[in-house]
């Protein structure tokens, strides 16, 4: 589809003039606990896969918040953050002291850009083991474990000759010959579950992830984080404790009231680990989207819970799971944002209806919230990219911020264009899988419209990627004040 007709469906909107803005609620302070934003505008985590192997603030890491922070939005979360010190790629870690000088650099740098006003948030992420898909040969000839049960199906006693017979099946044949587990290993390349009690360091996970959790945060108050936002969504460790399809029988699955109680026990410790001025909440999915996952009103119930828990915020999101992400090429890992969950979680103009399709979950989880009688403040976010949308979610009581990811991403001044009533200057997202597709493939994410403008002052000089895309979002020259 060319850029012109996805323009043209995108939602026709009136920006709002400065005195609009300013009567707004979305440009109104909202209080997240100990921690007041300015106002209700937010920039939720994106992994923008620019630190280093070593998980280091690297300065492309320092440029890009910078960058946001330019637009004065009211809270920026900073990307998705390892609790653990373990190779894990060119993802951000707060899993070492180590970590502290250069996270502090990051909240100096955000402060400095917005000017003090933006409040800024760190995501904390803990994650289980996933390997690349092998090659069927690979995987049928020695990673497999050939145990007694395939000896006897298929009358074979000696291993090779059970490999070797093996390897002349189609798939079909082999989905019924192998445990689902094993057939799926092949597939899609091997990923650990938490309910694989078996395994020693998952059936501890109860034990050991409160305290990873909150020596994570801690290092992050002490860096100068406003606020730490548990990740408590998508395909991730803890989502994975609260999803339905958890069946732990240890306490920590099997019952809602058993599946939150690990994210109860890792935001407890969390809260006594950093100051009190410090909003601790999380973010968690309002639908899972995926065949017997949580639905709305499950993740009503897990709201309720963090509410009367005393968390300072519920930000909720929606799919990008695992289990029907789709089969990834041979040596590459599954992605949780390529099947029907993963396209409810980041929509594109490929979905009839991208804009909003978070809010009827999302409000529920709010009504439940505030029919339990709490306060608590809700975030939206999913397909909200404009004034309007954002400014009637919050006067129907839908949610307290409105969240925008890759709106914010395609113009990091659009909170301030719209403040200052300057929308007519505003790039507008197109909605595509452009930025999530670099993000599939774990390469630095730009946004495809930043290379698009043409005779920019400083085309020539601007910092690039090894193939040449522009690593940060051109500067923005306020035209003449459109009032007068
Ligand atoms: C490049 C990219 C990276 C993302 N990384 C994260 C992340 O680290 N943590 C998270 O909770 N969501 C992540 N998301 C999801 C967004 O926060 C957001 O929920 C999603 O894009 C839908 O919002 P939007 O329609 O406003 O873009 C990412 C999205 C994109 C495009
Ligand atoms: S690359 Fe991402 S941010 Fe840029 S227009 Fe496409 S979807 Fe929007």
């Amino acid at each position: 589809m060319s850029d012109k007709r996805r323009e043209k469906l995108l939602p026709v909107t009136h920006w709002p003039t400065e005195e609009e803005a300013r009567a707004s609620r979305w440009f109104t302070p909202l209080s997240l606990g100990p921690v007041t934003a300015a106002t209700r505008t937010w920039v939720p985590a994106m992994v923008p896969w620019r630190s280093n192997e070593a998980g280091e603030v690297t300065p492309e890491v320092i440029a890009w918040y910078e960058r946001f922070a330019r637009g004065r939005p009211g809270v920026l979360v900073v990307e998705a953050t390892g609790i653990r010190d373990v190779p894990s790629g060119p993802l951000l870690r707060a899993g070492d002291e180590r970590c502290v000088e250069g996270l502090s650099r990051l909240v100096a740098a955000v402060k400095a850009a917005s000017g003090g006003e933006t409040k800024v948030f760190i995501q904390l992420i803990d994650f289980l083991a996933i390997k690349r898909r092998p090659t069927r040969e690979a995987f049928l000839s020695r990673f497999l474990e050939v145990t007694p049960r395939l000896r006897a199906a298929l009358g074979l006693t000696d291993d090779a000759a059970v490999r070797a017979h093996l390897l002349t099946l189609d798939e079909d044949a082999l989905r019924s010959l192998l445990p689902a587990r094993d057939f799926e290993a092949m597939r899609m390349g091997l990923r650990e579950r938490v309910t694989d009690t078996h395994l020693p360091h998952i059936e501890g996970l109860p034990r050991t992830l409160p305290s990873l959790f909150a020596a994570a945060a801690q290092r992050c108050a002490r860096a100068g984080f406003d606020g730490v936002e548990l990740h408590f969504a998508h395909a991730y460790t803890m989502a994975s404790f609260l999803s339905a399809r958890n069946t732990r029988a240890d306490g920590y699955g099997g019952s809602r009231e058993h599946r939150v109680r690990l994210p109860l026990e890792v935001f407890r410790a969390v809260r006594a680990a950093v100051p009190a001025s410090v909003a601790v909440g999380c973010r968690f999915l309002a639908d899972e989207i995926i065949d017997d996952g949580n639905r709305a009103h499950d993740a009503a119930f897990f709201g309720v819970e963090f509410a009367r828990a005393g968390m300072d915020f519920l930000s909720l999101s929606r799919g990008g799971k695992f289990e029907d992400a789709k089969q990834p090429k041979v040596g590459a890992s599954a992605y949780p944002y390529t099947g029907p969950s993963g396209h409810e979680c980041m929509p594109t103009t490929k979905l009839a209806v991208p804009w909003g399709r978070n809010v009827q979950a999302v409000e529920e989880v709010k009504r439940a919230v505030l029919g339990a009688g709490f306060a608590t403040p809700v975030v939206l976010c999913g397909g909200i990219a404009t004034f309007e949308q954002a400014e009637a979610l919050l006067e129907r009581g839908s949610a307290d911020a409105i969240a925008s990811a890759r709106q914010s991403l395609a113009d990091p001044d659009w909170f301030l264009k719209l403040r200052t009533g300057r929308g007519a200057e505003l790039r507008r997202c197109l909605f595509t899988s452009y930025c999530e597709g670099l993000d599939q493939a774990h390469e630095v994410v730009t946004c495809q419209l930043w290379d698009r403008l043409k005779g920019l002052p400083d085309d020539a000089t601007a910092a690039r990627t090894d193939d040449g895309r522009r690593l940060l979002a051109p500067e923005w020259e306020p035209g003449p004040s459109p009032s007068k």
